[in-house]
């Protein structure tokens, strides 16, 4: 029986990338995403697809304990569908922050509680959430994706922390700039962009290791970090000067 992997999001960007390559490594594939034609007819072949929301709790699980059904196993899941909030504004719009704390953080819930109801029962198997290097600090403009994937980040460490000894590996991963369609929207620059492809090597490898975090591509990893840690405001100043090129 090969080895499996549930895969929110494997319609488009990380999620589809991470699909082929999992399909090329042997494993069987699901995807799920709410629109099934954005995939080719060869990936609609080769994947198990299912036509799901993740906010929709029951209709991931429905399609979780059909992949199961059909496999026979679980072995990893992947959260990686998500949303941003398209072009950066300093006007809150409250509409997109629900939807966006929904998909971005309900759905990773979901895609947990879905696998959960077999990593627990055979006591093993892989947790894995795309979250962003967005997520440690508040970026101006993106209040609700910051809030969205540090609630992922912070989820999945503690997660990691209790599934443990339970046979079950969490990790999160935390991208900068990626080129898929969800970038294709931003209206700002973006430094280090890499490739959907390059940056899905880098996950999967991440993922085999089993790494509680990852945050890639490093300079990207070091200004974020430097930007975490240093006193808040100097955080907030630094933000507001418009050479940073954060927000327009
Ligand atoms: N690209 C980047 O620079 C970057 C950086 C850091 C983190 N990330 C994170 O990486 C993940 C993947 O992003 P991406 O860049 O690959 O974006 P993308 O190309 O826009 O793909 C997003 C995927 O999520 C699915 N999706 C969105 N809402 C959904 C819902 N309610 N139910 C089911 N599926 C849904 C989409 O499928 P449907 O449209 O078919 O529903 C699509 O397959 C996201 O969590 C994103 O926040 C991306």
């Amino acid at each position: 029986m090969r080895e499996s992997v549930f895969i929110t999001g494997g319609t488009s960007g990380l999620g589809l990338a991470l699909a082929k390559l999992y399909d090329q490594a042997g494993f069987s594939v699901a995807v799920c995403g709410r629109d099934l034609t954005k995939l080719s007819p060869l990936d609609r072949e080769n994947f198990q697809c299912y036509e799901v929301d993740v906010t929709k709790s029951e209709d991931l699980i429905a399609a979780v304990d059909d992949f199961v059904a059909k496999k026979g196993r679980l072995d990893i899941m992947i959260a990686s569908a998500g949303r941003s909030v398209g072009s950066k504004s300093k006007v809150p719009r409250f509409d997109v922050a629900r939807e966006v704390i929904a998909i971005n953080v309900f759905g990773v819930i979901n895609a947990f509680e879905a696998a959960c109801k077999y990593m627990l029962s055979q006591k093993k198997g892989q947790l894995v959430a795309i979250s962003s290097v967005a997520g440690f600090v508040g970026l101006p403009g993106a209040s609700s994706y910051s809030a969205s994937k540090a609630a992922v980040t912070i989820y999945c460490e503690s997660l990691m922390l209790d599934l443990k000894d339970q046979g079950i590996t969490t990790s999160v991963i935390c991208p900068g700039f990626v080129d898929t369609p969800l970038t294709k929207k931003n209206n700002h620059s973006m430094p280090f962009l890499m490739s959907a492809g390059k940056a899905a090597v880098i996950m999967k490898n991440a993922i085999d290791r089993k790494k509680a975090l990852t945050i890639f591509p490093w300079p990207m990893k070091l200004i974020i970090t430097l930007l975490n840690k240093m006193p808040r405001c100097c955080y907030r100043f630094l933000m507001q000067l418009k050479v940073l090129n954060y927000s327009r």
